[in-house]
């Protein structure tokens, strides 16, 4: 029979009986503890807590049933077999009530013995699984609901961690945003003093074409205005005479403030797109400056071979013409002689309008090719350039209007071309 890992406590007064039911138990238990009656069988109960309590009931100091009663109020579920005569039947009936577990009947035969032994070794072996089922059962539980607390905690920190990052973000690109504009703003700023800049450049030339402009017609107002004293002198100024004076002054006045108008509408740039004939803008661009032309007897030739119409913005586009023609003008005069000229042609190609500039300067050295676009160059020595010309029609044409501006010398000068 296979060996249990017990203790077993055996309460007996007879010392004989004692003394051999202890070997018997010896082969079954681990440990064997003998005492001769209740009141130490319940100090060496209390001492070593066996797994297996077997008594006798009738014995001195204290009984069987007593000591049971009292290592029953311990609250440990030990297992006890009590051993009583046949004859002490109610004995058997009492220690029921103490949760007594088995009985052994004297005289004892080594067979039951063994027997209540195994099953209790049984029960309490099965008993020791469960308790350790339970208690794993419990462990992974607890196990399981630590790990459940964590995995919360560490949602919770993520999800705190992803808001801070989340906020970071935001605010980063808040600031983005802001320098984004404030940049935007910036180059808006800068592109619009350029620009402003660009057009004082070009206004001496218009001041020139206002004076030649107003020259005419001030010297008749001027004959008029004569003609009108001397009529008054000579006592000939009918009323007819006067009124038709003045009103021909008035209309003459009238032309002029034209001239104004052109100037002053040429100065305020078109804050909307609009779409007009390029031909129209192109002809009142001349106007600005063939005068200024002549004078440096340069022949200006304008060759219309389609209607264009242009979508964007009309100061604009003839503040790229001006510009141009500005330029191949100071070209002509610093490299020519004789024989100036500039030539201007509208076409449309491929549903664009072309309008090309070509001049006999001399055309653009290759080594400063790359540079003419860059703001603030300029080979014009002592300030007469501000180098910003062909910046600025470089951001009419392409920035405000989608289009193409593009050069290329010819064996005698230069050819710009603007497409839009
Ligand atoms: N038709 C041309 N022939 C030869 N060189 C030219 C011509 N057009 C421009 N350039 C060269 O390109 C440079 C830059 O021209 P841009 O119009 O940008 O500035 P600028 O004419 O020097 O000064 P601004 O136009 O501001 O008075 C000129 O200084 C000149 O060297
Ligand atoms: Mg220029």
């Amino acid at each position: 029979m296979e060996k249990h890992k017990l203790r077993i406590l055996f309460v007996e007064d007879d010392d004989l009986m004692r003394e051999t039911i202890s070997n018997i138990l010896s082969k079954s238990a681990d440990e064997v503890f003998l005492a001769e009656n209740g009141l130490k069988g319940l100090e060496l109960y209390k001492e070593h807590k066996p797994e297996i309590v077997i008594t006798d009931i009738m014995m001195p100091e204290m009984n069987g049933l007593e000591m049971i009663r009292k290592i029953r109020q311990e609250g440990i579920p030990v297992k006890i077999a009590v051993v009583s005569a046949y004859s002490e039947k109610e004995n058997f009936l009492r220690s029921i009530t103490l949760g007594v577990n088995n009985f052994l009947i004297k005289p004892i035969s080594y067979r039951d013995l063994l027997k209540v032994i195994d099953d209790f070794a049984n029960v309490i072996f099965m008993e020791k699984k469960i308790e350790d089922e339970r208690n794993q059962r419990f462990q992974a539980q607890e196990e399981l609901k630590k790990a459940h607390v964590e995995l919360e905690s560490r949602v919770i920190e993520r999800t705190h961690e992803l808001a801070v990052a989340n906020q970071q973000l935001r605010e980063f690109q808040e600031t983005l945003q802001d320098k984004i504009e404030k940049s935007v703003a910036e180059i808006r700023m800068k592109d619009h003093i350029m620009m402003l800049q660009s057009r004082q450049a070009v206004m001496g030339e218009m001041i020139g074409h206002i004076g030649h402009q107003w020259r005419q017609p001030l010297n008749t107002i001027g004959l008029l205005t004569q003609s009108m004293l001397f009529s008054f002198r000579n006592n000939n100024l009918t009323d007819e005479v006067f009124d038709e004076r003045v009103s021909k002054i008035m209309e003459i006045l009238d032309h002029m403030s034209v001239t104004i108008d052109d100037f002053r509408d040429f100065f305020n740039p078109n804050r909307e797109k609009t779409t007009f004939e390029a031909d129209r803008i192109i002809r009142k661009t001349i106007s600005f400056v063939e005068n200024s032309f002549q004078k440096h007897k340069i022949t200006l030739r304008y060759e219309k071979e389609d209607d264009c119409i242009i979508e964007g913005f009309e100061n604009e586009y003839s503040q790229v013409l001006m510009n141009l023609l500005i330029n191949a003008k100071d070209a002509l005069v610093h490299n020519r002689q004789d024989n100036r000229k500039i030539a201007i042609r509208l076409s449309s190609q491929l549903g664009q309008s072309c309008l090309e500039v070509e001049d006999n300067a001399g055309g653009i050295p290759e080594e400063i090719r790359e540079n003419i676009f860059q703001p603030y160059f300029t080979t014009k020595k002592d300030h007469k350039g501000t180098g910003l010309g062909l910046y600025i029609c470089r951001t009419i044409v392409e920035k405000n209007m989608s289009g193409k501006i593009e050069i290329r010398n010819t064996n005698t000068g230069v050819i710009f071309t603007i497409r839009i």
